[in-house]
């Protein structure tokens, strides 16, 4: 059976800082998410799973989410580790529409 999913909408472009992260919640969720320079907007799981470091606090380089705690860095759209010890994150998919973000998430 397929994963039921729901698109929110979680902000203006414009409240997204170019290359840093903000933290956001979305029904419990706790999510990280960019916006490049070029606009492209990633969303991920907020929490490193090394040692949970809070990811919106860390920086975007190029597509490359690096966490703020031990600079591991996480694939945006894959959500994939540069560290074969440690696991990815999950990445969600991201819409931004007439200036509005939209992310589309699992439902619990
Ligand atoms: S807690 Fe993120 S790299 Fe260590």
């Amino acid at each position: 059976m397929a994963a039921t999913t729901t698109r929110v909408s979680l902000c203006t472009l414009d409240e997204l800082p170019h290359g840093l992260g903000r933290a956001f919640d979305v029904g419990g969720r706790a999510l990280a998410v960019f916006r490049s320079r070029g606009g492209q907007v990633f969303a991920v799981d907020g929490k490193c799973p090394h040692k949970s470091g809070p990811l919106a606090d860390g920086m975007l380089i190029g597509e490359q989410i690096v966490c703020p705690l031990h600079a591991f860095r996480f694939d945006g759209t894959t959500g994939a580790c540069d560290q074969e010890s440690v696991c990815g994150i999950e990445a969600y998919p991201t819409e931004v529409r007439n200036g509005e973000v939209f992310v589309t998430v699992p439902v619990a």
